[in-house]
């Protein structure tokens, strides 16, 4: 019998509703020609959903999510619902919830992209963002908002426990790759937190003495990414710094739009959840024209999770090719609709 996974789609909002289809359509094809059938579902969850009952997913969302093997999904946020929202009741729910404490976010060189800064090396490194906790925790308050001494306060947590799992993440992938880990903090100010990051890094380094491994200031780390990115394999870093990075990364790219990613869970006691790293972009939400790379790198790292490797670097081929041929979405110059390269990226495969 062939393998079959079943998935959760969760368009989202916005362009969502544009690139997780078009990333659906890839996923089908590819899924024929390597020889495993998927299932798929549709969830409608996000800011759509919030105007209409009031909740970003249901009370029994993550309960129905947990039965798939993976989750596609889009982005989430309107520009007319709260957006202090989409974060803490969809994504960071899930994230939590389902422990995907590593966020993969990878940067290369597009051929046939023409990017922003004309960088001589080739590039290719992957930002390993910690997940799940880190500034990101939402423990806080707000006190006397309206008063002259009113104050908002945000706490950091980082525990022994979530930074020792990202390291050994961080370090035995730089095993499959150039065998160097970059660990970017800011332990020169935040001197508590990030010191005992920096030490627990330097704790599990020992287990790893084929690995190369250095620190860096999140400040320089933004100037070596302009100007050196070619310096970096592994970027091992925290949730707010790893969310910074790696948009400078889809920049670096040439676009937001080309930058795919996953939310996983190594162990895989619960389904990884793989997203592009842009949001719902609601500028350019129903024109057609948003790009869809992204989307079908993070079809590539779902099915790269799931074991189906070959699928996985078929897609990614097949998207070189397209953009090599000239077949370029709008953000970087090309005039070809969503569905357009999809398409195309299907006859490619
Ligand atoms: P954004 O990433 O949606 O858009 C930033 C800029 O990049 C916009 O000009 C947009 O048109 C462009 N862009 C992004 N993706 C693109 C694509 N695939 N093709 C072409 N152009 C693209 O970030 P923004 O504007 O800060 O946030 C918009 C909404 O998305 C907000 O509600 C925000 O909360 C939400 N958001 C959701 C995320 C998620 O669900 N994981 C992540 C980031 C933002
Ligand atoms: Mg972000």
């Amino acid at each position: 019998m062939e393998k079959m996974y079943r998935i959760a789609a969760v368009p989202g909002d916005g362009i969502g509703h544009e690139i997780v289809p078009a990333g659906v359509e890839v996923l089908k094809e590819v899924a024929k020609r390597n020889g495993f059938a998927v299932s798929l579902d549709d969830f409608d969850y996000g800011a759509g959903y919030y105007k209409k009952h009031g909740v970003f997913m249901p009370a029994d969302g993550l309960e129905k999510l947990k039965n798939y093997d993976g989750i596609l999904f889009g982005a989430v946020g309107l520009p007319d619902v709260d957006d202090t929202l989409p974060a803490k009741d969809y994504t960071f729910k899930v994230r939590t919830n389902f422990e995907q404490y590593v966020n993969y976010r990878p940067v290369r060189i597009w051929k046939g992209v023409k990017r922003p800064l004309s960088s001589e090396k080739p590039f290719d490194f992957v930002v390993v963002r910690e997940n799940t906790e880190g500034e990101f925790v939402q423990v806080g308050s707000q006190v006397a908002p309206d008063r002259p001494h009113g104050m908002g306060v945000d706490t950091s947590i980082f525990t022994r426990t979530g930074i020792e799992r990202i390291a050994h993440y961080a370090f035995q992938l730089a095993r499959k790759r150039r065998k160097h880990v970059t660990s970017v903090t800011k332990s020169n100010t935040l001197i508590n937190s990030l010191t005992y990051w920096d030490r627990v890094i330097r704790e599990v380094a020992e287990h790893y003495p084929d690995v190369e491994h250095r620190f860096m200031y999140i400040d320089a780390t933004s100037a070596n990414f302009v100007l050196r990115p070619w310096i970096f394999d592994v970027v091992l870093t925290t949730n707010l710094f790893g969310d910074i990075l790696s948009d400078l990364g889809g920049a670096l790219m040439g676009s937001l739009g080309l930058g795919g990613s996953g939310n996983i869970n190594p162990e895989k006691k619960y389904p990884s959840m793989f997203e592009p790293i842009h949001g719902s972009a609601p500028d350019i939400a129903g024109k057609g024209i948003a790009n869809p790379v992204g989307m079908f790198w993070s079809v590539a790292l779902m099915l790269e999770h799931l074991g189906e490797a070959e699928a996985a670097e078929s897609i990614m081929r097949a998207t070189d090719t397209t953009l090599e041929q000239g077949f370029l979405p709008v953000d970087i110059g090309g005039n070809s609709k969503t569905d357009e390269l999809s398409v195309k990226v299907i006859q490619n495969l």
